[in-house]
């Protein structure tokens, strides 16, 4: 039976170490290893993730992906009690995307009891989501090094739509001299626009109709950063003000340095728009690099 058309054929494993030793034997067996974390309830962006490791491994390549809601990089007063959990749901998109492997550990496995460890990258998590979601990131690289320690991938496949932890990421890879190389995919979209995220099922229609005020605010940077714009404040005052006519808050605005997360001086540096809102209770981040991406919509 060919494992990419059969989708009970996706194997799962839950512990650890038989992850570990399953990832083992196919790097001696000669297989290069693609490797996407998720925290499950997957979705279009997740899959294209997937299929972009594909395509860097190859049909004799291993294509493996994590599903665990990872608590330490939730808040107190976050969404991780009710962050969807539907496994099975998951488990057939796996297989259709052609997804070999399937880590889904619990808790307990993942922190040890007694554990006492954090991996911390300083500079780049400060600013943006680091000041409205404090300890995110720590949580974020803890458990992206354990995933990595375990599977000893090749290639990681990272969504640019969380830009600052695909550049967190990809910084912690580097200090760490880890073999890995860490990809940022290009941000997948609804057809008018949104970002696809897990969270965008609590949006009801109406908020869903005021999250499309996003694409088209981010839309109208690039166009006037395409028409030779350069007044970055200015750009960022007239999608401040769009998106604050839509959003129920806003945690951040801003227009940054895109390698550094620096803020934005002058044409020296690239530029990314960064932004995260609340639309009802739902918290939204969406970006683009200016001059490098074109209009969401
Ligand atoms: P999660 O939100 O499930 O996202 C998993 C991966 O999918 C991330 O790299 C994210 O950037 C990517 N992704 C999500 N929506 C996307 C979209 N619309 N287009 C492209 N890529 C998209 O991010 C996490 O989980 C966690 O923090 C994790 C890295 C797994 C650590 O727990």
């Amino acid at each position: 039976m060919d494992p990419h058309t059969e989708p009970s054929a996706v194997e799962v494993i839950r512990d650890p170490r038989d992850f570990q030793a399953r990832l083992i034997r196919a790097r001696h067996a000669g297989q290069r290893v693609a490797f996407v974390p998720t925290m499950g309830a997957l979705h279009e962006g997740h899959l294209t993730l997937a299929r972009e490791g594909r395509a860097r491994v190859g049909p004799e390549g291993l294509v493996a992906i994590s599903i665990f809601v990872n608590p330490t990089q939730f808040g107190p007063n976050e969404d991780l009690s009710k962050y969807p959990r539907e496994l099975s749901r998951d488990l057939v998109l796996c297989a259709s995307a052609g997804v070999d492997v399937v880590f889904a550990p619990d808790t307990a496995a993942m922190y040890p009891e007694g554990e006492q460890t954090r991996v911390t990258v300083s500079s780049l998590t400060a600013p943006l989501c680091g000041v409205f979601r404090p300890g995110h990131f720590e949580g974020v690289t803890t458990i992206v090094s354990k995933l990595f320690a375990l599977s000893g991938p090749c290639v990681a496949l990272f969504g640019r739509k969380d830009y600052q932890q695909w550049r967190v990421i990809e910084r912690m890879t580097r200090d760490l001299l880890l073999p890995v190389e860490v990809v940022g995919v290009p941000t997948v979209r609804e057809a008018n626009g949104l970002a696809l995220s897990s969270r965008n099922r609590y949006l009801s229609d109406d908020e869903r109709a005021r999250a499309a005020e996003i694409p088209r605010a981010l839309g109208y940077a690039v166009r006037e950063w395409e028409s030779g714009a350069r007044d970055a404040a200015r750009i960022r005052d007239e999608v401040d003000t769009r998106l604050r006519a839509i959003a129920t808050s806003v945690d951040y605005i801003e227009v940054r340095d895109a390698d550094t997360l620096e803020h934005y001086r002058d044409e020296s540096t690239r530029a990314v728009l960064a932004i995260a809102v609340r639309v009802g209770t739902t918290r939204l981040i969406d970006n683009v690099v200016l001059g490098e991406e074109s209009a969401p919509v």
